[in-house]
């Protein structure tokens, strides 16, 4: 069975470390944080809930001890600052981006073999840098953002539809950023029909300009960003690659060509198996899809071009 390592025992990487734990997604379960005893004391507590949620994960916290996370099959990178009320996830590169370095150079140097999932923001930018910096094929550092995304989409088209939102499919891709992500309306299905057949684009317009903010919405609610929706997404993927599910998942991945880009890392549906982001599935968009899928990659690159 395989071991995986959260970075990051905030909100997030704590929540993760949670769910993956509960479900039992892997045997072994590493949480580390540079903030001395979070990472312990959070595992410690998901540990005293083995015999209520009954579960039997091995659960580890530890202080920036790189050594105990040695030959993770997955690793989810979440260090880093969050954003605060009216900031962008854009606004968060300068700090982050110093932290994933140091991160990545520890993860490579412990687990040379791992799937990287990058969570950090801003995500399509962080992913780009860790992947970059790492050499490795595309499959191996990808990150989570449109799992997110396209979780809260169907949630609104729940609502709007008010419909079990496990009858909806739908998904978000582009770039994980309020002006960047393009909730997919034209793909979007009730028990595999159009949701344009059930309601008017007036209320569909509405649902993809909530969808767009829905971070933000939660940012402003909370005073920092949200953590439970993310951190089952986060964890929905890894569970994917450790059981090979082969789910078709919205990831960024970097682009070599597919939907006319190339040097960028980016949302679009992936199949995620054992060996990460293992195809990159190139669907029909409409005109309007297509130039929003520019406009989102060219907004993408000028983030890059922050590094
Ligand atoms: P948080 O502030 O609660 O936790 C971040 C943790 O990272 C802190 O515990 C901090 O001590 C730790 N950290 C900082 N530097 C570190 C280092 N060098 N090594 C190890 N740990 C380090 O933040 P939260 O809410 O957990 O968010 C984490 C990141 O995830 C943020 O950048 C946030 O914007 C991003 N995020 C991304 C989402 C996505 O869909 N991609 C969704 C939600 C958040
Ligand atoms: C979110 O979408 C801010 O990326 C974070 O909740």
């Amino acid at each position: 069975m395989a071991k995986v390592t959260v970075i990051g025992a905030g909100n997030v990487g704590a929540t993760v470390a949670n769910v993956i734990a509960t479900r039992e997604v892997c045997s072994e379960l590493v949480l580390l944080d540079i903030k001395e005893g979070l990472s312990e004391g959070k595992m410690l507590d998901v540990f005293q809930t083995a015999t209520l949620m009954d579960f039997d994960t091995k659960v580890t916290g530890v202080t920036n001890d790189y050594a105990a996370t040695a030959n993770s099959d997955v690793v989810v990178v979440t260090s880093g600052i969050p954003r605060k009320p009216g900031m962008t996830r854009e606004e968060l590169i300068g700090v982050n981006a110093g932290i994933v370095k140091s991160v990545m150079a520890n993860v490579w140097k412990y687990s040379p073999n791992a799937i990287v999932v990058c969570v950090s923001n801003p995500m399509d930018t962080m992913t780009y840098l860790a992947l970059k910096d790492s050499g490795l094929p595309r499959n191996r550092v990808f990150g989570m953002g449109g799992a997110l995304d396209s979780a809260r989409f169907k949630c609104y088209l729940s609502k709007a539809l008010n419909a079990n939102s496990n009858d909806i499919d739908a998904m978000v891709i582009g770039g994980h950023g309020d002006t960047t992500m393009i909730p997919l309306i034209s793909k979007a299905t009730y028990k595999g029909v159009p949701v344009s057949d059930f309601v008017s684009k007036e209320v569909l317009d509405q649902v993809v300009a909530d969808t767009m903010v829905g971070g933000a919405t939660l940012t402003k609610l909370l005073g920092t960003s949200a953590w439970y929706a993310p951190g089952a997404a986060v964890a929905y993927v890894v569970e994917s690659i450790v059981k090979d599910q082969k789910k078709v998942v919205p990831s960024c991945v970097l682009l070599e060509g597919e939907y006319g880009q190339k040097d960028i890392c980016i949302g679009v549906p992936t199949v995620i198996g054992k060996n990460g982001a293992e195809k990159v599935l190139e669907i029909n968009l409409t005109a309007e899809e297509k130039a929003a899928f520019e406009k989102s990659a060219d907004a993408v690159r000028k983030t890059n071009s922050l590094l």
